[in-house]
């Protein structure tokens, strides 16, 4: 099966981006770490390729993604961008790096940025870094903002159950959306919120939404490649859809190696030199 947009080779950008929004063509982005997975997801036709902090949860096995470093991102993201010749490219700034010090938030910035060549960047927080966000979008870093439930704010809330549900937290969130269009973000993920808020931001700005449990009336989805592949198992929030069961057939693949070694099955003479 080819993707969906293969005979489109062109590079996507963030005015392609906004673009696909005014035209109501939906963008797909998917998470990748390292230059296999990105090398397929770039091939199969993703729009977004994100080079997540989840890359702590799914490649390092923490139970949460504060322990991602910058040079373990960097590291990710140079695998990935090794790989994509179509996809944007987006990375996370990890945990501790922009948080009310737009100097630090600025060096950290472009220190991905040299260092990867990736496209864009991803931050976490609405108001609160306001400043910082403005810097680096100053420094003509393009940023896809991050609201709704922030992984990295887990300490915080102590929960990662769905947010913006009260009309208080619904009305911050859609003030941060209008903060972050205003400081000239080109997108804005929007995670685990209800998809009427979702939908209502959507329809409040011209920049591309898009959603991770945020519901149908957003520009565009996003999920985990670990997730949605089926590899990973014990995580199944209602706004997951598996498109494959690998975990299966990884499994059933290791333990027939297991068991053809065992029987010195493999490798046979053509195997051999
Ligand atoms: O790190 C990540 O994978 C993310 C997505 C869940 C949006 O931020």
């Amino acid at each position: 099966m080819t993707g969906y947009l293969s005979d489109d080779k062109r590079k996507v950008t963030t005015h392609r981006l906004i673009e696909m929004k005014q035209r109501g063509e939906k963008i797909s982005m998917l998470t990748s770490y390292d230059y296999t997975m990105a090398s397929i997801v770039d091939g199969a036709g993703i729009d977004v390729i994100l080079v997540g902090d989840s890359a702590s949860n799914v490649m390092a096995g923490n139970v949460t993604t504060l322990p991602m470093t910058l040079d373990q991102m960097i590291y990710h993201a140079e695998s990935v961008v090794r790989a994509v010749s179509r996809a944007m490219v987006v990375v996370d700034m990890p945990f501790g790096t922009c948080s009310g010090n737009p100097i630090k938030s600025l060096e950290a910035a472009i220190s991905i940025m040299k260092k990867t060549g990736c496209d864009a960047l991803k931050i976490e927080g609405g108001k609160e870094i306001e400043a910082d966000v403005k810097k680096i979008i100053d420094a003509g870093i393009p940023v896809m903002s991050h609201l709704g439930l922030m992984p990295q704010s887990i300490n915080k809330y102590g929960t990662y159950t769905v947010r913006a549900k009260e009309d208080g937290e619904a009305k911050k969130l859609i003030d941060d959306c209008l903060l972050m269009e205003e400081l000239g973000c080109f997108a804005i993920v929007l995670e685990k919120i209800p998809a009427t808020v979702a939908a209502e931001v959507a329809s409040k700005v011209r920049i591309p939404i898009i959603g991770i449990g945020a519901g149908g009336q957003v520009d565009g989805q996003v999920l985990v490649i670990q997730d949605m592949l089926g590899m990973t198992k014990g995580f199944s929030p209602r706004f997951l859809r598996r498109y494959a069961d690998l975990h299966t057939v990884m499994t059933d693949a290791v333990s027939q190696y297991v068991a053809d070694v065992k029987s010195a099955d493999f490798p046979n003479e053509k195997e051999q030199y």
